[in-house]
């Protein structure tokens, strides 16, 4: 990790990935040597998190914008005035929240986002934390007889069962109000291989997820699925996580190749909303 910031202050959060940034504040203009930096941190520290941040949905979009070009997500409710901004919200009547389950955002897109910059508006007065977790370190700790057969296969990612006619069943659909929709839009499959050369840091990472990995390629579901299923277990163990707790005002920026999150779904009865903007990605490369 690049540990030399000389317009940020960077506190990692845990060894395997994340990090508190100091010294930004995206209302007042981020200069280009801090923005280098913050870009940096992201890349060494795969989720970088920023505090009492007071910005408009124009600001939100100016700033991801500086990232890359903007990802519109299908699925998600958009903000009303700001289509380009996705909203995460549950409310008190709820039960259900979005991302409860660990994924990666959009890898059933063929050149998935390469990061996700979520804002907080409101939060509830406890829990509603989000986990992450380094897909590096679970790459890392693998035998290398697992690394070896890993490198050799794809697999096929796709948008519909979570997304599409028929993932919602069993749902209470108010519970579903306002907030996902568009199953039409799910129609999305793409094939990346299961061990990336990550396309900032090139260093190897776990590139499948519990959402939207469908099966390896040339595997059947049944055939992958305990494999699948050993490599989630595998990756969110808890050396290679961290837990951001929230505040109004709090932005986490995510490195979706790089990384796994999951929001927690504990604070029924309280209102939370988000603002996510997703940034677009690059076809990702197999690590050979
Ligand atoms: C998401 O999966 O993008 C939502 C994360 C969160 O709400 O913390």
């Amino acid at each position: 990790m690049n540990a030399s910031y000389s317009t940020i202050q960077v506190s990692p959060l845990s060894p395997a990935l994340g990090a508190e940034i100091d010294g930004i504040d995206i209302a007042a203009g981020v200069g280009d040597d801090q923005f280098a930096e913050l870009r940096q941190a992201f890349v060494d520290y795969s989720v970088i998190f920023l505090r009492d941040q007071d910005i408009t949905e124009d600001q939100h979009i100016a700033f991801a914008e500086r990232w890359g070009a903007i990802n519109v997500n299908r699925f998600f409710q958009p903000v009303a005035t700001h289509p380009r901004i996705a909203e995460v919200r549950k409310e008190p009547h709820q039960k259900a929240n979005i991302g409860s389950s660990w994924h990666t955002d959009h890898s059933y897109d063929g050149l998935p986002a390469l990061g996700s910059i979520l804002y907080a508006r409101e939060v509830p007065s406890v829990g509603g934390d989000t986990l992450f977790a380094s897909m590096y370190a679970a790459y890392d700790a693998l035998s290398d007889g697992l690394k070896r057969m890993l490198s050799t296969l794809k697999a096929e990612h796709s948008s519909r069962h979570a997304f599409g006619a028929g993932a919602y069943a069993g749902t209470d659909t108010e519970d579903l109000g306002g907030r996902l929709g568009n199953t039409a839009a799910a129609t999305q499959d793409a094939v990346h291989p299961v061990v990336i050369r990550h396309p900032l840091s090139g260093r190897p990472a776990l590139y499948v997820n519990g959402d939207f990995t469908v099966r390896f390629e040339g595997w059947t579901k049944e055939e992958s699925q305990p494999l699948l299923d050993y490599l989630y277990a595998h990756a969110r163990q808890n050396e290679f996580t961290c837990r951001f707790r929230w505040r109004r005002g709090s932005m986490a920026i995510w490195d979706n190749p790089a990384t796994h999150h999951c929001a927690l779904n504990d604070y029924h009865g309280e209102r939370r909303l988000m603002h996510r903007i997703t940034i677009e990605g690059e076809p990702l490369a197999a690590f050979a």
